[in-house]
Formats: structure tokens, sequence, C-alpha cells
């Protein structure tokens, strides 16, 4: 039930901080080890893979790709990921070494699940990361790690979204131990970090007031384009994503440093861009070399709405509005910064009259190919 809330999104995006809270249960004890009893018995397997490929499809390959920073980083074995229709009709590299790890909210995706059974029979192990128990992908698959969200009942994503990052950050931090990639200090560091994600988010969801307003000037908007770098590319990915989908409206999201190699040209007086900030704490020149970015598409006349750490100075001579987030690590940024992409986009549909639970054409599990 939608209890008090408007729509189901509205009460799902609510529950963000309970979902991540929910997935973190049971998987970090109090010395910060990670374990997650599900993959209990698969310490050979992850010792003997060479490989992960993460295969998904819309607002779940958007998580899988911010969890390749992560598994990369922590756990050092490289990432591929890919949207499962594409993975499977062609002639991927698969071998017994190739562990697949599939992301689901539905369990049901019928591109994925094609996809998982696929990569099974080409002799790789596979994962699956599910919102749903009992569904049809983690039936098919090794092992699953559940992401505790709880039902979700809008057509588009957004607490399945976070809680699917948080369970690859813990599978990353699983794996990571168990090859001896990190020190147990490292793990319960990055550990600590994910504990305290929900707190955080419970504070940018009361700060909603600017971008709600936003949304309302923004009615009348027709294009709109996103902006990330490092792990908030993927967030502009699923920013633009989440406009299209609620509020019908045209949207890219674009890796800032492509910006030069292309859609600069696109950039008029007027045009509303979306820039997800780097921490300025983290890679100074990831974070510079945005700032620069928001200054070149400022003399061009883009409105820029920059959503930036606290107290990140830098950006506030070029954006015209700052939404801010709070401190966290360089990758649990996204965990944040999503959040008030997917009030913006929920927030535009509204004022333009539309259902934000149903979105025309779409459906909440697509189980045809
Ligand atoms: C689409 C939904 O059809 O499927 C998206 O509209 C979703 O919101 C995508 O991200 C993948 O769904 P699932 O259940 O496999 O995560």
């Amino acid at each position: 039930e939608k209890g008090g809330w408007s729509s189901f999104m509205a009460k799902e995006i609510s529950e963000e901080p309970e979902a991540v809270a929910k997935t973190i249960l049971g998987r970090v004890d109090d010395r910060g080890t990670v374990t997650i009893p599900e993959l209990d018995g698969l310490d050979e397997l992850f010792l003997d893979i060479d490989r992960i490929v993460v295969i998904a499809c819309g607002t779940a390959s958007y998580a899988g790709a911010v969890g390749k920073y992560a598994i990369e980083k922590w756990a050092k074995v490289p990432v591929d990921v890919e949207l499962s229709h594409e993975f499977r009709y062609r002639e991927p590299v698969i071998t017994p070494r190739t562990l697949v790890i599939s992301i689901s909210q539905s369990g049901e995706t019928m591109d994925t699940l094609m996809a998982v059974k696929f990569a099974r029979e080409s002799g790789a192990r596979t994962v699956s990361i599910c919102n749903t128990q009992g569904a049809t992908i983690p039936r098919e698959s090794d092992a699953v790690v559940y992401t505790h969200a709880g039902p979700e009942v809008a057509v588009a994503s957004t607490k399945a979204f976070v809680a699917q990052i948080t369970a690859l950050y813990l599978l990353a931090l699983h794996v990571a131990r168990v090859r001896g990639a990190l020190s147990a200090e490292v793990i319960a560091e990055q550990a600590a970090e994910l504990q305290a994600i929900p707190d955080k988010i419970a504070a940018v969801l009361e700060n909603n007031d600017t971008i709600e307003q936003l949304a309302h000037w923004m009615a009348d908007t027709r294009a709109v384009l996103f902006l990330g770098r490092h792990v908030g590319f993927p967030i502009a990915m699923e920013g633009a994503l989440k406009l299209k989908e609620l509020a019908y409206i045209h949207a890219e999201g674009f890796a800032a440093g492509e910006l030069k190699h292309g859609p600069i040209a696109l950039i008029e007086p007027g045009q509303p861009v979306f820039v997800v900030v780097p921490s300025p704490r983290g890679a100074q020149t990831i974070h510079s070399k945005v700032v620069s970015n928001i200054e070149e598409i400022r003399a061009r006349g883009a409105r820029i709405i920059a959503i930036a750490e606290e107290g990140d100075v830098a950006v506030l001579p070029s954006a015209d509005e700052v939404i801010r987030i709070p401190l966290a690590g360089p990758l649990f940024e996204p965990l944040l910064s999503v959040v008030p992409l997917q009030v913006f986009a929920m927030a535009l549909a509204s004022a333009k009259g539309l259902d934000v639970d149903q979105p025309r054409n779409l459906a909440k599990s697509v189980t045809v190919e």
C-alpha cells in the first residue's frame, strides 16, 4: 500500500535508507569483516576466477557499471559490464574462470535470464543479484545475493538501484577478503563507509525542496543533459534514464571527459545540464576537470545544476543551482548523488500531470526477449 504517499515511487524513494541498511544486515560483523553467507563454499571459485562479466538491463545495468569501479579497485579482478541482450548474441569469450554476475530487481527479465542460461551453457559460473525471493534468474544461477529493498511496485526502479549497488559493494569486499586483495583494516573502513550511507541518504531526502522547485520550473523543458565522471558517469546515465521513463523528456547522459569529443556541440543558451561533481577530497584532477567542464559549458550559456558535496565551493561561480550531498568516500557518492536525480524526474513528471508509477509503454518486468 502507498500509505500517506502520493505515489508508490515517492514511498519507495523514501525507503532507500532502509533498502541499503537491510541489504547490509547480516553481512558485516562487529569487526567490519564482510561475509555474505549465501556465498559460503564458493571461496575456491573466487580464488580461481580471472574475469567478471556483469550482465543486466536498464537501471540494473547502471548499478553494474558503478559496481565495476569497486570490484576492480577492491577485489582486483577485471570487470566488463554488458547489456544482457548484447552479451548473448555475439561470441563472447567465456571460460570456466569467468564469473558472470547478473543483476535483476524482478529476477524475471527475459533478456537477462537467457543471457544467464547462455553463460552457464558456455561454462561460466553464475551469481545473481536479485530483489525477489525465489525468482527464475536466481534459480538458474549457481548462487544468489539478495537485495533486501522490499517489494518495488513503481515500474521505474529507485530503491532497488541503491540496494543493487550496496550488494555489489558487499560482494566486492567479500571477494577481496577471499582473494587477500585488501587488508582486513581496509575492508573494515569501507564497510563502515557503507554502513554510514543510510543516514546520509536520509539527510539528502530531507533537503528535497530545491530540486522539487526546480522540477516545477522546468516542466516545459524539451531536453536535459547529464554529465558525470568516474562513478558519477553511470549516475549521469541513470539520471537521464529516469527522466525519459518518468517525464518523457529527451535526456542524455555523458561521461564528462567526452564533452569535448562531441556533446559540447549540443550546448546552446539555456540548455539545462545536470553535472554530478566528484568530491574534491578524492582524485583532485578529476574534480578540477569536471569543474573546467562546468566552466566550458557555462561560457556557452548552459544552465547548470550541480550535484556536489557539502563545502565544495569550486562549483559556485559557474553553477546556477547547487544540490548538496553529504561527505562520503569517493566510491560511495553514487548512493547519494542518484537520489536528487530520482526525485527530480519524479517531481517533473508529477508537474506534467503524469502517472509516475505506471509510465506509458513500460512494464515492471519484461518477460519477452
Ligand atoms: C525495465 C524496467 O523494463 O527493466 C526498468 O522498466 C528496469 O525499470 C529493467 O530497470 C530491468 O528490470 P530488472 O527487473 O531485470 O531489474
